[in-house]
C-alpha cells in the first residue's frame, strides 16, 4: 500500500437557479467513482460541493417568480439530495456560496489581494437599463446587427451574418429585461491586476508543473495567458453594481463581488462548514502541504479554474490547487444538450422510472477517460452495454456457481485451487493495473480490463461445465472446486467494480458474507469452509420499454408504452421542439403525473415481487438506531431478519406474534446494524403515522400475496 494521501476533492458548484441535469450528474459520478476508489486505497478524502447561489440570473429568475433569491436557492437546495442519493453520489458536505463562511472567506481573500497591491479601481462605461435601474450584462442586450441589419441580435455576434462586434455597435439596442432603450453610464469598477508580471510568472509556473493538468488544458490556458500582444490576459473586473445578489465588497456601500470571484471560494467555504461539523481544524487541513486540493470541472470553465482561481489563492496567501481535472460534455444520441434549456435525459425521470442508478454509473464510467472528450449517451448502446457486461458477464458468474454451492455443499466453499487454477493469480495480479487506471481517471480502460477478466471467468465455467459435473456423484469434489473458484473470481471482480457499483457491491458483500471490501482484499481469497449466503437475484436487465419511457415527451409520460422505433422518432421530435426534460416542474401541471406517482407497470412487473405473509417471531430495539426495529420474521419454516423503520409507531413488544406482509425477494441490504433480508409493508401519508399492513384472519405465515 502506498503512503496514505490526504485529498480535498470538489466538483464544480452548480448554479442554484435550476435543477440538476444529466451533465451535472455525469460530473458527480466521475468524481464520486474516483473518490470511492481513493478511499478503497486507504486514502483520506474530503469530498465537498455547494450551490453557486449568486449572480444576476438568479436574482432575475427569483424576481420573475415573485420570490426572494433566498427562497429560490432554498427550493433548489432542497431537491439536491434526491438526485445525489438517487445516483449513489456521496459528498461529505453540500453547502452554499450564500453563507457566512463564504462571505468571510471571500472578503478575507479580497482584503489580502488589496494589501498585496493587486486591486485597483477605474471607471467603466456600460449599458444601463433606466427602467430596471441596473447595468446590463451583454446577454441582456439585443439590437440590430451593425453589418447586415438583422433584428434581435445579441450584443456580441450576429446569428445571421456571423459578424462579431461590441455591444455598443448594436443599432437600436434594447434591454431584454424591460424592452427599454439602454443608456451608457459610467461607474467605478474594482479590478484584480492579473496582468501584473508576478501574476503571469506565477501562472506560467503553476501551469507548467508536470502532472498537474491535462496537456490539452495546459495548452488552452497558455493560449489565454500569453495571447497575442493585446489579447493576452488582462486585468479582471471583479465588481458589480447594486442591485446584485452577491457578497458586498468591504468598505463599499453598493458594490458586490462578481459571482465568479466568490464562486470558487465556495469550495473552501464548504470545506470550512464541513470541518466545523466534523470537529476538524479547517485552516490546518487546507494549508497542510500534504493536503492535495483537487477540482473536477467541465471544459467550459477551464478559464476560471486555471487562471483566475489559482492566482486569487496564491496572492491572497492561500495554498494553490494541486490538480484541476477537466471532463468533456455529455451529449445524448450525438446531440448537444443545452445548458440553459436542459434538454437531454432527465435524471429525476430516470430514477422515477425505477431505472437502476448503477446502470448509468457503469455506462458513463465505461465511456469516461482522462481526456477532455465529450461522452455520448446512446440508448441502444446503453442497453447493450449494461445487459451484456453487468448482467451477462459479471453477475452471471455468481448465479452460475452459487446454486450448486448452496444445494450441494451447504453454502460452504472449499479452498481456492492455487496455483493449479492460474486464473486466480491472474485476477489478483490485475489489481495494480486496474488501480492505476482508476487513479488516472481512465475508467473506460479499467472496466475493459475488468470485463476481459469476467470473460475469462465465464470461459472457465463453460469449460468445466458444473451442470454436467453435478450429474455425476463421483465428480462432486471437482464441482465443489469449480464453483468455489468461480465465487472467488467473482469476489475479485466485485472489488474492482466497487467504486463504480457501490450498491451492488454491498449486496454482493451480503451474499458472500464478507466485511466491506477494500482494494487490499484483492490480495486474499476466501478460505476453505467459508460459508456464503443463498444467492438472490443481484441485478435486472435494462428493458427497451424503460428507455422508451425515459425519452418520451412529458405529455405522454403517464403511459410508457412506446416501442423502440417510436422512441427514436419521439426523441427527435422532442429535440426539435426543444422541450425541457430536466425540469418536469416547468411543464404544465395538467399533463404531468403527480411527482411521486410512479409509472404504470405491467402485470409481469408486479409478478416479479415476491410478497409473503410473515409472522413477527421477535421484535427488538436496535442500539443506536433512531428509527429502526429489528424484526425476526417467520415465513412458515424460513426465518428472515428485517430492519424496519417503524420505531416511531410501534413498541417492539406490541409487534410480537402479529402477521404482516413482507417483500421476500428484495436483495439483502447491509445496514449499519446488520443485514436486512427483506422489507415489511406499511402505509403512511403526508402526516405522521406508520401503519403496518396486516392480512385478514385465516392467512398463515409463508402464504404468497398476489
Ligand atoms: N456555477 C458554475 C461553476 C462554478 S465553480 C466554482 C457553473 N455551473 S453550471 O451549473 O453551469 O455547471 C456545473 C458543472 O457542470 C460544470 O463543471 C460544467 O462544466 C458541468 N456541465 C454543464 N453541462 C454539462 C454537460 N452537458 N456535460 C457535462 N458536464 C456539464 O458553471
Ligand atoms: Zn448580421
Amino acid at each position: 500500500m502506498p503512503r496514505p494521501r490526504r485529498l480535498f476533492v470538489t466538483t464544480a458548484l452548480p448554479y442554484a437557479n435550476g435543477s440538476f441535469h444529466i451533465g451535472h450528474i455525469m460530473e458527480y459520478i466521475q468524481a464520486d467513482i474516483w473518490v470511492r476508489f481513493q478511499r478503497m486505497q486507504g486514502h483520506e478524502v474530503h469530498f465537498v460541493c455547494a450551490d453557486d447561489a449568486h449572480g444576476a440570473p438568479i436574482m432575475l429568475k427569483a424576481e420573475a417568480e415573485g420570490v426572494t433569491p433566498e427562497q429560490l436557492i432554498g427550493r433548489i437546495a432542497a431537491e439536491r439530495p434526491r438526485y445525489l442519493d438517487g445516483f449513489h453520489i456521496r459528498f461529505d458536505n453540500w453547502h452554499s456560496t450564500h453563507s457566512d463562511e463564504n462571505t468571510e472567506l471571500s472578503q478575507d481573500i479580497y482584503r489580502k489581494l488589496k494589501a498585496a497591491g493587486l486591486i485597483y479601481t477605474k471607471p467603466v462605461e456600460q449599458f444601463y437599463d433606466p427602467v430596471k435601474g441596473m447595468f446590463l450584462a451583454d446577454r441582456y442586450l439585443k439590437g440590430e446587427c451593425p453589418q447586415c441589419g438583422a433584428k434581435d441580435q445579441y450584443g456580441d455576434a450576429c446569428e445571421v451574418c456571423s459578424s462579431v462586434y461590441a455591444p455598443t455597435d448594436l443599432k437600436h439596442p434594447y434591454s431584454t429585461l424591460s424592452g427599454a432603450e439602454p443608456v451608457l453610464k459610467t461607474s467605478e469598477h474594482y479590478f484584480f491586476r492579473l496582468s501584473d508580471a508576478k501574476c503571469k510568472q506565477f501562472l506560467r509556473e503553476w501551469l507548467g508543473e508536470p502532472g498537474r493538468l491535462q496537456s490539452q488544458v495546459v495548452n488552452k490556458a497558455r493560449e489565454w495567458l500569453e495571447g497575442d500582444a493585446d489579447k493576452s490576459l488582462g486585468d479582471w473586473d471583479i465588481s458589480r453594481d447594486a442591485p446584485y445578489f452577491g457578497i458586498r465588497i468591504p468598505d463599499t456601500p453598493d458594490k458586490y463581488f462578481y459571482v465568479w470571484l466568490d464562486a470558487p471560494v465556495g469550495y473552501l467555504a464548504s470545506l470550512k462548514n464541513y470541518c466545523a461539523k466534523k470537529n476538524l481544524d479547517f485552516e490546518a487541513l487546507l494549508a497542510a502541504p500534504d493536503t492535495e486540493q483537487i477540482h473536477f470541472i467541465g471544459k467550459d470553465i477551464i478559464y476560471f479554474h486555471t487562471l483566475f482561481w489559482p492566482a486569487t489563492l496564491k496572492f491572497a496567501g492561500y495554498k494553490v490547487p494541486d490538480h484541476v481535472y477537466v471532463h468533456g460534455f455529455i451529449t445524448v444520441s450525438g446531440e448537444k444538450m443545452s445548458k440553459s434549456r436542459g434538454t437531454g435525459i432527465s435524471p429525476l425521470r430516470y430514477l422515477e422510472l425505477g431505472m437502476n442508478p448503477e446502470w448509468l454509473r457503469y455506462y458513463l464510467a465505461a465511456k469516461l477517460n482522462a481526456n477532455v472528450e465529450d461522452v455520448d449517451f446512446n440508448p441502444d448502446d446503453f442497453l447493450a452495454r449494461v445487459n451484456s457486461d453487468l448482467v451477462g458477464k459479471y453477475v452471471n458468474i455468481a448465479s452460475r456457481a452459487a446454486g450448486f454451492v448452496a444445494k450441494r455443499f451447504g453454502g460452504r466453499l472449499c479452498a481456492a485451487s492455487v496455483p493449479e487454477n492460474a486464473l486466480l493469480e491472474k485476477f489478483q495480479a490485475a489489481a495494480g493495473a486496474i488501480a492505476a487506471s482508476y487513479a488516472t481517471r481512465e475508467f473506460g480502460k479499467a472496466l475493459r480490463d475488468i470485463m476481459a477478466l469476467a470473460d475469462d471467468a465465464n470461459s472457465f465455467v463453460d469449460l468445466n461445465r458444473p451442470w454436467d459435473l453435478a450429474k455425476d456423484s463421483q465428480a462432486s469434489p471437482r464441482l465443489h472446486q469449480v464453483c468455489s473458484d468461480a465465487i472467488n473470481l467473482f469476489r475479485l471482480l466485485t472489488i474492482y467494480l466497487k467504486p463504480v457499483l457501490p450498491q451492488l457491491a454491498l449486496q454482493v458483500e451480503g451474499f458472500l458474507a464478507v466485511e466491506p471490501l477494500d482494494w487490499r482484499d484483492a490480495g486474499t481469497l476466501l478460505p476453505a469452509g467459508h460459508r456464503i449466503q443463498e444467492y438472490r437475484h443481484l441485478l435486472t436487465r435494462v428493458e427497451e420499454k424503460q428507455l422508451d419511457a425515459l425519452f418520451e415527451p412529458p405529455a405522454a409520460q403517464a403511459v410508457p408504452q412506446a416501442t423502440a422505433p417510436q422512441r427514436h422518432a419521439q426523441h427527435q421530435q422532442h429535440q426539435s421542439k426543444e422541450r425541457t426534460m430536466s425540469e418536469p416542474a416547468a411543464t404544465p401541471p395538467a399533463v404531468q403525473p403527480a411527482a411521486d406517482k410512479p409509472a404504470t407497470i405491467s402485470i409481469d412487473d408486479f409478478a416479479r415481487l415476491e410478497l409473503r405473509v410473515a409472522r413477527i417471531a421477535n421484535a427488538e430495539q436496535v442500539e443506536g438506531a433512531d428509527k429502526l426495529v429489528k424484526l425476526t420474521l417467520d415465513l412458515g419454516g424460513e426465518q428472515r431478519t428485517v430492519f424496519a423503520g417503524i420505531k416511531s409507531a410501534y413498541a417492539p413488544d406490541s409487534l410480537k406474534g402479529r402477521l404482516t406482509v413482507m417483500v421476500a425477494n428484495l436483495a439483502p441490504r447491509k445496514m449499519r446494524f446488520g443485514v436486512s433480508e427483506g422489507m415489511v409493508l406499511a402505509a403512511s401519508g403526508d402526516g405522521p403515522g406508520i401503519f403496518l399492513i396486516a392480512p385478514d384472519s385465516g392467512a398463515e405465515a409463508g402464504m404468497r400475496v398476489k
